[in-house]
């Protein structure tokens, strides 16, 4: 029988996916992710969305106004892709220093999104400059179309529009975000070096049944949905493979407990709070703390051409019962595994 594992030392890592919102909501969340990683790709669907370099710019001072004096967290900023977005627009954030990314919504697939992209066509002149100064492009990879059915809009999503999108440029950076499919795991596997994916905490440890047996589960519901169980087991095969395709991004995205438990729930999963954690539990699960370095720590960071960062973190196996809630502005909001018990704990 094998020794089990009591500490585990990490390169401090990022989360190259997270939604923080703005204003008291903002400062009082940011805190949770400041305390587990160095960097953050900061999701720019705000309900008034950061479609410009200088929209970024003034948002990423709030952030860093929000953080506690001590802390060195650095917020990572992407433009809110629109049909409209020019390639000034690209060079301006690209040139920025403080834009990573630009993301694609399509129109009405996810929270604020109502601004996103109609036609892909109507982005390829945005896109072509991005292939050309290495800005990566960030998909929500899920079609909207009211015909197909909410399980299949990632896997239609990448034969109508990622698969046409590659071949179009051929050399653009795509990270293909919360990924929750076999079909996504295979896609990207199959493209080239410039073609990566995050994987969320939710879809590595739950699958739809989590959301939809024994009543409805409003707090595990996010978008991509949660799938069925093949899914969710090649994730975690693609997840714990150590190869550098697959990096950590939580998408932690946080709603308040009334807009989550309503008769139209908004989708989102709030699991900043114990991120680390989450992802030590299904590494633990499959056999494989050994892959959580590169996963959390050096695969995103890599992909981005950004330093890996130098300071450490510890996970202590030491059980922790996760809080049943979490302040959010002037309300509350309910965490991912609220008042469920974890075997890690970061130090
Ligand atoms: C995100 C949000 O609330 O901003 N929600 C979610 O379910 N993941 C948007 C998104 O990433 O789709
Ligand atoms: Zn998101």
């Amino acid at each position: 029988m094998s020794t089990s594992i009591t500490q585990l030392t990490l390169t401090r890592p990022d989360d190259w996916h997270l939604h923080v919102r703005d204003g008291a909501t903002m400062a009082t969340v940011i805190g949770h992710t400041a305390r587990q990683f160095a960097r953050a790709i900061i999701m720019p669907n705000l309900k008034s969305p950061i479609i410009t370099t200088a929209l970024a710019q003034a948002y990423r001072q709030r952030i860093l106004d929000a953080l506690p004096t001590d802390s060195h967290f650095q917020p990572l900023m992407t433009l809110y892709l629109t049909d409209d977005t020019s390639p000034g627009e690209i060079s301006r954030a690209k040139n920025s220093g403080v834009v990573f990314a630009v993301k694609l919504y399509p129109a009405g697939a996810t929270t604020h999104s109502s601004s996103g992209v109609t036609h892909l066509q109507k982005t390829y002149s945005a896109l072509a400059a991005m292939e050309a100064c290495g800005l990566p492009l960030l998909v929500h990879g899920e079609v909207t179309d009211p015909a197909v059915d909410i399980f299949d809009r990632e896997k239609i999503f990448i034969e109508q529009q990622l698969m046409p999108l590659t071949q179009q440029f051929p050399d653009l950076k795509i990270v293909f975000e919360h990924i929750t499919t076999k079909d996504a795991v295979d896609f990207v596997l199959e493209s080239g070096n410039n073609v990566a994916a995050t994987i969320t905490p939710q879809h590595l440890l739950l699958n739809r049944n989590a959301m939809l047996v024994g009543g409805m589960h409003p707090h595990n519901y996010c978008l991509p949905v949660l799938k069925r169980e093949t899914h969710r087991e090649a994730l975690v095969t693609a997840a714990t493979s150590g190869k550098a395709k697959f990096f950590l991004g939580t998408d932690s995205a946080p709603h308040a407990r009334d807009a989550k438990e309503s008769a139209c729930g908004c989708a989102g999963i709030f699991s900043a709070h114990a991120a680390l954690e989450f992802y030590a539990t299904a590494f633990e699960r499959a056999g494989a703390l050994d892959k959580l370095e590169g996963f959390a720590s050096h695969f995103g960071a890599d992909f981005y051409g950004l330093p890996r960062n130098t300071g450490s973190i510890t996970l202590e196996r030491r059980e922790q019962t996760l809080v049943n809630e979490v302040t959010f502005g002037n309300k509350t909001l309910v965490p991912f595994f609220a008042g469920k018990t974890l075997a890690w704990t970061l130090l």
